[in-house]
């Protein structure tokens, strides 16, 4: 079936920094439409290897129709990348040359209203990526309490009108549940003024998809498991789209780079932390010309890091 596949970012600085050129096995963690396994396959050795990690079963069927061709030489697994040893060692893999993820969602999953993601269209509260989330948001915003409601807008979106919003929608919830997305952006108009309301949509619709789908945990389990799995001199790509997630990556990737905890004023480490990353150039984000192709690639950031 002929699909309109997701647009993936920063394609050729992800494909260098993984030296994707001469990789024998790279991990993409988040494999959605296959866009950037479709590109580092088609620039690895003969014989190199990709494989494909999701927790969307419906990214996996897609991928794996996609990138069908390319038989042995690739492999798409359903799971949650905090799982990666598990996944990649299950496939008798023991270590890869290069790991990248690519944080966030995919259109198939922001572009179909079915799933709940889009505030600018009806559909069900629902907000998951896979089949493996054990809350949706129907749940949260009749269920939770309003000290809750008002962290996870806070925390996870950096609203600040988070506790006026939980408020809005436990006087709601009073007369009727709460179960479309119609309902929830219905609820925030009459909090915020029509100035700054997609802003604020965009917010609170950001932090119950990252709470319901565990984004942050799930990256802080992820990162030094992907360590442990790299091949020595092997590369880590990681491509966030907003600031936690970007803290959490630059974050981790300082601190395996130079873990030692010596007081300054001490001539020479004590601690015995040695690193294990070194943090290679700058963080990349895409130019003014990929911005106006794909403007969904505006807030994207690339770190890379090799392991050592
Ligand atoms: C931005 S899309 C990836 C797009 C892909 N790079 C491409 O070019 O087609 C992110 C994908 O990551 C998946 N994802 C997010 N968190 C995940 C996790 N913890 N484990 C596995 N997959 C995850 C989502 O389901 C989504 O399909």
């Amino acid at each position: 079936m002929e699909y309109e596949y997701h647009t993936s970012v920063l394609v050729k600085q992800v494909l260098s920094g993984l030296d994707a050129k001469n990789a024998g096995i790279i991990c993409d963690t988040t494999l959605g439409d296959g866009g950037y396994s479709l590109e580092l396959l088609k620039v690895m050795p003969e014989d190199g290897v990709v494989i494909g990690i999701d927790r969307d079963p419906q990214a996996i069927a897609r991928a794996q129709e996609r990138l069908g061709i390319y038989k042995d030489r690739f492999k798409a697994v359903k799971g949650n990348f905090k799982n990666i040893e598990e996944i990649v060692m299950g496939l008798g893999i023991r270590e890869v040359d290069g790991i990248v993820a690519d944080l966030g969602v995919s259109r198939l999953q922001i572009s179909d209203p079915s799933r709940g993601f889009m505030f600018l269209k009806s559909g069900p509260l629902l907000m998951n990526m896979g089949d493996d989330s054990d809350v949706n948001a129907e749940t949260i915003v009749n269920e939770y309490d309003g000290e809750e409601l008002a962290r996870i807008f806070w925390e996870y979106g950096e609203e600040r009108a988070s506790r006026k919003i939980a408020k809005a929608i436990l006087k709601y919830r009073q007369n009727k549940r709460i179960e479309t997305t119609d309902q929830l952006v219905n609820i925030l108009r009459g909090v915020v003024s029509a100035r700054y309301e997609i802003k604020t949509f965009a917010r609170i619709f950001q932090a119950l998809r990252i709470f319901i789908n565990r984004e942050i945990d799930n990256l802080k389990i992820f990162l030094p498991a992907a360590v442990k799995l790299l091949k020595q001199n092997g590369y880590l790509a990681i491509v966030s789209y907003h600031s936690l997630e970007d803290r959490v990556t630059k974050q981790f990737m300082r601190e395996q780079a130079d873990p030692c905890t010596c007081s300054k004023e001490l001539p020479r480490c004590v601690c015995g932390k040695k690193p294990a990353l070194k943090v290679i150039g700058k963080m990349m984000t895409p130019d003014e010309e990929e911005i106006r192709l794909n403007p969904s690639s505006r807030s994207a950031k690339l770190r890379i890091a090799q392991k050592i």
